[in-house]
C-alpha cells in the first residue's frame, strides 16, 4: 500500500512560519520520494496561506478537526465543507489531544467522520491507549472499542485512514516496540477488514531516527507526525524512511 506521511502541526507557528515551512517542504519534496503521499495539516487560520504555498504540488492539505454539523449556530467551530472549500482533502479527527482537551467521545468522533466523508474529505480517525491501559494489558481492547465506536457507517478505504497513536508515545520521545506496533496494527487491520484496504498509520514520536524501522513494520502504511513535522528536513527524512518500505 502506498504510504501516507502526514504532518500534524497542532497549535504551533505563525503565519510567516507556516509560509516558510510549506515552501521548504515543497522544495525538499520536489527532490524527495515519489512513492509516498504527503499531507500537511496546519492550524485553521493558516490553511489558506499553506494551501496557496502548495498550489500545483502533489502535497495534500488537511484540517485538524471539524464539527459534526454541516453549518449553523456553533460558535468557534469549523465545518467539513469549509475545509473542503479551502482545498483540504483530509481532516484529522479524534486526536487524543482533542479527546482530552475537549472531552471528545468516540461517538462524537464518528459523527464528525461522517460529516467529513459527506463533505468529500478523507477522515483520519485517531485511536490509542494510555500508558495505564497498556500496563493493564488492555491496549487492544481499548483501541478495538475506539475503532468500533469512532468509525462511521459508509467509511471505507477511499475516505478513511486510521492513525494508531499510543497516548503515552505522543510528544514524549518514547515509542512502542516494533513487535507491539505490529500486533496492534494487525488487530486494527482485522477490525476494518470489511472497509477495504484502509491505510493504518502509526503516530507518536516518529522521528528521522526511528522512521525507517517503524515504517518497515507490516501493516504500517505511513505516519502521523507531530513535533518532527515542524522541521521540513525532519518531515522529509521521515517520508524517505517510509519510502524504503513502500
Ligand atoms: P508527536 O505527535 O510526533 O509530536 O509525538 C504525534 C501526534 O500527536 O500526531
Amino acid at each position: 500500500m502506498r504510504p501516507l506521511v502526514a504532518g500534524n502541526w497542532k497549535m504551533n507557528g505563525s503565519r510567516a512560519m507556516a509560509a516558510s515551512l510549506v515552501a521548504e517542504i515543497r522544495t525538499l519534496a520536489a527532490a524527495g520520494p515519489a512513492s509516498v503521499d504527503l499531507l500537511v495539516c496546519p492550524p485553521f487560520p493558516y490553511i489558506p496561506e499553506v494551501g496557496g504555498g502548495l498550489a500545483g504540488s502533489a502535497i495534500a492539505l488537511g484540517g485538524q478537526d471539524c464539527h459534526m454539523a454541516a453549518a449553523g449556530a456553533h460558535t468557534g467551530d469549523v465545518s467539513a465543507a469549509m475545509l473542503a472549500d479551502l482545498g483540504c482533502s483530509h481532516v484529522i479527527l479524534g486526536h487524543s489531544e482533542r479527546r482530552a482537551d475537549h472531552g471528545e467521545s468516540s461517538l462524537l468522533v464518528a459523527a464528525k467522520a461522517k460529516a467529513a466523508i459527506d463533505a468529500g474529505l478523507t477522515a483520519i480517525v485517531c485511536v490509542g491507549e494510555t500508558e495505564a491501559e497498556r500496563d493493564a494489558g488492555k491496549a487492544e481492547n481499548i483501541v478495538e472499542k475506539q475503532i468500533i465506536e469512532s468509525v462511521p457507517a459508509g467509511a471505507n478505504s477511499s475516505n478513511l485512514v486510521i492513525a494508531y497513536e499510543p497516548v503515552w508515545a505522543i510528544g514524549t520521545g518514547r515509542t512502542p516496540s516494533v513487535a507491539d506496533v505490529a500486533a496492534m496494527h494487525r488487530h486494527i487491520r482485522s477490525l476494518v477488514a470489511d472497509r477495504g484496504p484502509v491505510r493504518v498509520l502509526y503516530g507518536g514520536s516518529v522521528k528521522p531516527a526511528n522512521a525507517a524501522e517503524l515504517m518497515a513494520v507490516a501493516e504500517v502504511n505511513g505516519a502521523l507526525v507531530g513535533g518532527a513535522s515542524l522541521k521540513a528536513a525532519d518531515f522529509m527524512a521521515i517520508a524517505a524512511g517510509a519510502a524504503v518500505s513502500a
